[in-house]
């Protein structure tokens, strides 16, 4: 986070706390999230990544709530002016508690129910990107029943092989999302939509191209596609469609190896190549109407505004033979509260938080306390050599995908999520407690 430093005792401190206060107070494992830093993300992707947008029909940033959100987050999202992408009943749920203006959100998902799309039309959403025929089917009964005429999008796989873990990549042909383009499935559900107009108002075009990616021409490759089907929709319906979505994906840095885009850079990419595409088609000329662009950042707003706090419980030398050892240190949480070093193979860094220290570096594996090998929160870090129980250590960058995947895997409450502000901490997210975890047992 922005707001991180060092105190005189070399404490770690954030939005002006120090990290042995705030373990005190709240307990490890704990999230710890900056809002100042959060909030700021969320600034920079409206506003310097809307800037090169703004002669183009201009830009809605959507933060994608699936990185993390609870009711708090989303109200700093409407606060800052954002949209909000949230993608099931329990994340538009968030999102009603929060009063999140309803024409603001945008449902997605591969399988919805019809009690989601129900709830979604009931609150007023102000789209459901659509992601299969039978979907289509779904939202006109609903749409029917309510009496209301649903707003949607049609996701549309481009057919781009993203350079990111294939978990996380999701418009190449042979995945779950989407329609597809090449195999004329995305034309076929805009003439489904239009034919049906008395529920059914079609927005735009969605791609979603994949997660943590650094390489911009996948996102080029993707917006060329989709313009070009746009161009297509007007040539054979004679419908400029007033919004294309561009998705989210923007990489961040967990290590000093990766170096992430910036929002203004992107921002003027990104509006350069939409220019270019739609010249290109002959869209966007003044008689056509230029269509509003949207993208979906979530890691790139909240992944590096929060750190995970642990303790270090025990250290361990291990032999490798050869004379060769390797220091396990391990920490209070672990794949239940971080799941993506296990999953992707996702590199971390971390760091002796609760004080300073002068002795040596030594290479050290961080692991956590559940049941299985796998279970490692950073693969290889330096940390001082009298690393010690009773330390603190900072994992960085857990703002995406931790919390929102976290389990309660071996009984493990899920720990919880502390917002630190001008000197001030909240709890946004309690701690769960067994009693949590033994109340859903029924005995
Ligand atoms: N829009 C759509 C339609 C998405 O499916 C996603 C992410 C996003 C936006 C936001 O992507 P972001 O800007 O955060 O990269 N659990 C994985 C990431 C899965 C992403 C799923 N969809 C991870 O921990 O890396």
């Amino acid at each position: 986070p922005q707001t991180v430093d060092r105190d005189e005792q070399g404490r770690l401190t954030v939005g002006g706390l120090d990290v042995v206060s705030l373990a005190r107070e709240f307990g490890t494992a704990a999230y710890v999230i900056d809002e100042a830093d959060f909030r700021a993300r969320a600034r920079a992707f409206r506003d310097e990544f809307g800037a090169p947008f703004a002669e183009l029909g201009g830009v809605d940033v959507f933060y994608a709530g699936k990185a993390f959100l609870c009711t708090e987050v989303a109200r700093w999202v409407a606060d800052e002016g954002l949209s909000l992408d949230v993608c099931s009943g329990g994340e538009l749920a968030v999102a009603q508690r929060a009063g999140f203006p309803a024409e603001r959100i945008g449902l997605h998902g591969n399988n919805k129910s019809t009690a989601e799309i129900r709830q979604a039309l009931s609150y007023g959403v102000g789209r459901i990107v659509v992601d299969s025929f039978d979907e289509i089917d779904r939202i006109v009964g609903v749409a029917a029943e309510l009496g209301v005429r649903a707003p949607v999008m049609v996701r549309v796989t481009v057919g781009v092989e993203a350079h990111t873990h294939e978990f996380i990549a999701t418009a190449h042909e042979d995945q779950k999302f989407g329609f597809s383009l090449a195999g004329g499935q995305a034309a076929e559900a805009v003439a489904r939509i239009v034919a049906q107009p008395d529920h059914l108002e079609l927005l735009g075009l969605h791609s979603h191209i994949g997660s943590q990616i650094f390489d911009t021409s996948g996102f080029e490759v993707s917006a060329r596609r989709l313009i070009g089907l746009h161009a297509e929709v007007a040539r054979v319906h004679g419908i400029h469609l007033p919004e294309l979505d561009l998705g989210g994906g923007y990489g961040i840095a967990y290590t000093s190896e990766h170096t992430p885009l910036e929002p203004g850079q992107l921002g003027e990419q990104m509006a350069d190549l939409v220019q270019r595409e739609l010249k290109a088609v002959g869209d966007g000329s003044p008689d056509t109407p230029t269509p509003r662009i949207s993208i979906e950042p979530g890691r790139a707003i909240v992944g590096p505004s929060t750190f995970t706090l642990y303790e270090v419980g025990t250290v361990k030398d291990v032999d490798l033979g050869g004379g060769a050892k390797r220091t396990y240190v391990s920490v209070d949480g672990g794949m239940s509260d971080n799941i993506r070093t296990a999953l992707y193979d996702a590199d971390y860094s971390c760091t002796l938080a609760s004080r300073r220290s002068d002795a040596k570096p030594r290479l050290a594996r961080v692991v956590g306390k559940h049941c299985e090998s796998g279970d490692i929160v950073v693969m290889d870090e330096y940390l001082p050599d009298d690393i010690a129980p009773g330390d603190l250590v900072a994992v960085p960058g857990t703002g995406a995908y931790c919390r929102s995947m976290a389990s309660q895997y071996n009984h493990t409450p899920r720990p919880p999520v502390v917002a630190v502000r001008d000197g001030r901490a909240r709890v946004l997210v309690r701690r769960e407690t067994v009693d949590d975890l033994l109340a859903l047992d029924q005995g």
